[in-house]
């Protein structure tokens, strides 16, 4: 598939998508959007890929929606849309691990959508904020929900109320992001760790996601249950056997995903 708004690359097991709106810092648009949501429901069901690496511009991961797009829309207009819901839940649904690499601003729906990533790797540069407070609204895609079970309420609050960036170190400290790079390792060591990923059982990877998930979801005693249960199930796959046993035979694993 070709797209307007994205470049993606394929190799090892990984999908490289890179946002490519250089003229609006990679603004999210409803074409930037959708055509995002249809790459990684494409690729979701490739088994050429077992893991995406989603990235923008040394600059920009993301300026956040596109406020050019919204601004004349109505209220009704904005319903009828469902503005970003429907893009955001493809996004969610995608069932292989999908790591944000930020480098540069992540702001408003840029800092929401490498929140819906499974986890963020960003640069030294990297600036985050929910600044939509500034153009009169709120966060319109999960930021209200997403940043204050990352950070917690005090310094969610602070940020969505005064609408004020958080650098790297700050992104790191407070949870956000798991690892912050230089610049220039930002993408080499997020395709490395894509790769790794990839190099794993992909019903392994697939139930892990699926369990970490499930821990913003519902409650300690069903979430652990949960595991537990799945825990159990993988004993079902031919993987699992492979694992254990390239274990004991002291040799790497070669997992067929079954
Ligand atoms: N939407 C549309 N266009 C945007 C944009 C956005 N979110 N962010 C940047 N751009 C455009 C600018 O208008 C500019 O275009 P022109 O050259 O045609 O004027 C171009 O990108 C470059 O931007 P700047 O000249 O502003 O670059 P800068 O380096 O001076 O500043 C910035 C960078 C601080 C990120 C600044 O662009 C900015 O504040 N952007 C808006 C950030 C923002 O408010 N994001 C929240 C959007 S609302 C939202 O996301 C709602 C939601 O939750 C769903």
């Amino acid at each position: 598939m070709s797209y307007q708004t994205l470049i993606v690359e394929i190799a090892d097991g990984v999908a490289l998508i890179r946002l490519n709106r250089p003229e609006a810092l990679n603004a999210l648009n409803s074409q930037l959007l959708g055509e995002l949501a249809a790459a990684l429901s494409t690729l979701d069901a490739d088994p050429a890929v077992r893991c995406f690496v989603l990235t923008g511009s040394d600059k920009a991961f993301a300026a956040g929606a596109d406020i050019k797009e919204m601004a004349d829309k109505s209220f009704v207009d904005m319903l009828k849309l469902d503005f970003f819901g429907t893009e955001g839940d493809a996004i969610l649904r995608t069932r292989k691990p999908v790591i944000a690499a930020v480098a540069g601003y992540a702001l408003g729906g840029g800092c929401e959508l490498a929140m819906m990533c499974d986890f963020i790797l960003c640069a030294e540069n990297a600036k985050f904020g929910q600044p939509e407070i500034n153009l009169g609204v709120v966060a319109g895609i999960g930021g209200t929900q997403r940043l204050t079970r990352f950070v917690g309420k005090s310094k969610s609050m602070e940020m969505h109320l005064t609408g004020r960036f958080m650098d790297a170190a700050e992104a790191e400290r407070s949870g956000l992001v798991s690892r912050v790079l230089p610049l220039a390792d930002l993408l080499p060591e997020a395709l490395a760790t894509a790769r790794k990923i990839a190099e794993k059982s992909a019903i392994a990877t697939m139930v892990a996601k699926d369990c970490v998930n499930r821990a913003y979801e519902t409650t300690l005693r069903e979430g652990v249950l949960y595991e537990r249960r799945v825990f159990h199930a993988l004993f079902a796959t031919e993987d699992q056997k492979e694992g254990m046993a390239a274990f004991a035979e002291k040799r790497p694993a070669k997992f067929a995903d079954k």
